[in-house]
């Protein structure tokens, strides 16, 4: 009687796994992992120290691509920025210290990283300190015309902002290195800019912090306001609305059964099957399998038409079917990510038929993202966010079986 309890139970058990096999299988409908859409975003597979963008992760399968901004003409944007707001500015009460130099201090975000390594070049170049590197250390007397006099410029100092915990694009580190920087150089820092916004506002929270103008990048909700206070003096829009949106639509495109330039045309530069386009411009760029939007610099003349609630019309609820998406974020706690993309994301992708599952990681390596980068046979696509830029490879290998 016992035994034949035993082999009842383990007829049910085996009864149930063999079900639930079968469930699964019969909604992926035979498609391996291997072969479902995939959209690297934020972080562009690249070699971290030369910037060259990883292939081999770009073109996993023909559904492989990558959701951005152009990091080399934000970079620039951002530099035009600064010369701008100098070239009407007051020498007199710019230069501090009256020595006609105008010194700042640079936040860099993540030396490994292409988007930060572009805005250091971008800024650098514009004030004439690039002397050919992106390392912290690594810069020489530049030039620059403050209301209409050309004055020399010298980056006082340079600081990649890592965390104690060895996280990057650290707020707190640079409201330390602020402090640091205040107490240090005095009257000698005229300006302070920074790789994003976080590390600007934070540079901001230092007690001694000068009051000299800053800029930073991203126009992170509270970086708007603070503009709008007259705390911050300017930042830059890489359109996270476009990019949220943009990461959604390719795969939406590539589940829906898109191939070819319908991929990264449709819902972009055309409306989709489902009457949706996304308003502002997204640039493709075949050599990288990338799709790019575009930068503007945000100031005193127009933040106001960057406050929140500005929510792209041009998508609306879609009648797609529902797929499953499975998405990573690099850091919880990076500022860009969490204030800007992911609310954009979970606004945009209920309108375009996509179930989103959110899985966040420390952004100190790859383990705890790896780790929720799981149960991969229940999804439909994948979109990822990595902590290294060349950690392709480790995600690829889950994707493998
Ligand atoms: C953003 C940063 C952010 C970083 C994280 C950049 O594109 O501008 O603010 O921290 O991405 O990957
Ligand atoms: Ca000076």
């Amino acid at each position: 009687m016992r035994s034949n309890l035993k082999v009842i139970g383990l007829v049910l058990i085996i009864a149930l796994v063999m079900g639930g096999l079968f469930a699964q299988g019969a909604k992926e409908a035979g498609v391996a992992n291997k072969d479902k859409p995939l959209v690297w975003f934020n972080r562009q597979p690249s070699d971290p120290a030369t910037g060259v963008i990883d292939m081999e992760s770009m073109n996993w399968n023909p559904k492989t691509y990558y959701v951005g901004f152009d990091a080399a003409g934000g970079g620039a944007v951002q530099g035009k920025l600064i010369t701008d707001y100098l070239a009407s500015a007051d020498p007199a009460k710019l230069d501090r210290n009256g020595d006609g130099i105008i010194g700042y201090v640079l936040c860099i975000g993540d030396v490994g990283h292409n988007d930060s390594k572009a805005r250091t070049e971008g800024i650098r170049k514009a004030l004439g300190t690039w002397n050919g590197s992106t390392e912290p250390s690594v810069s020489k007397e530049g030039s620059v015309v403050v209301g209409g006099r050309t004055m020399r410029v010298i980056e006082l100092e340079g600081k990649a902002m890592t965390g104690t915990d060895g996280s990057t694009w650290n707020a707190n580190a640079a409201t330390e290195a602020m402090g640091g920087w205040a107490t240090k150089f005095g009257n000698q820092i005229d300006m302070v800019v920074s790789n994003n916004d976080g590390m600007a506002m934070g540079s901001l929270q230092a007690s001694n912090y000068p009051g000299v103008p800053i800029f930073g990048y991203d126009a992170n909700a509270d970086a708007i306001e603070a503009i709008g206070a007259g705390r911050l003096t300017g930042t830059v829009s890489q359109n996270v609305d476009a990019q949220a949106a943009g990461t959604l639509q390719v795969l939406r495109n590539l589940l829906d059964g898109l191939s070819g330039a319908d991929v990264y045309t449709k819902g972009i530069t055309v409306p989709d099957q489902w009457g949706n386009k996304i308003t502002a411009p997204l640039d493709y760029w075949a050599d990288v399998k990338a799709v790019m939007a575009a930068n503007s610099g945000v100031d005193a003349s127009n933040w106001n038409l960057y406050t929140e609630g500005t929510r792209d019309a041009g998508i609306k609820q879609s009648a797609a079917p529902k797929k499953r998406v499975l998405l990573t974020i690099y850091n919880a706690s990076d500022n860009f990510l969490s204030s800007s993309y992911v609310p954009a994301l979970n606004y945009y992708a209920p309108l375009l038929g996509i179930d989103l599952t959110i899985v966040q990681g420390d952004g100190q390596n790859e383990s705890i993202t790896l780790d929720r980068f799981t149960n991969l046979n229940s999804f439909d696509a994948y979109a990822i966010n990595m902590v290294k830029t060349n950690s392709g490879p480790d995600y690829l290998d889950k994707l493998r079986y």
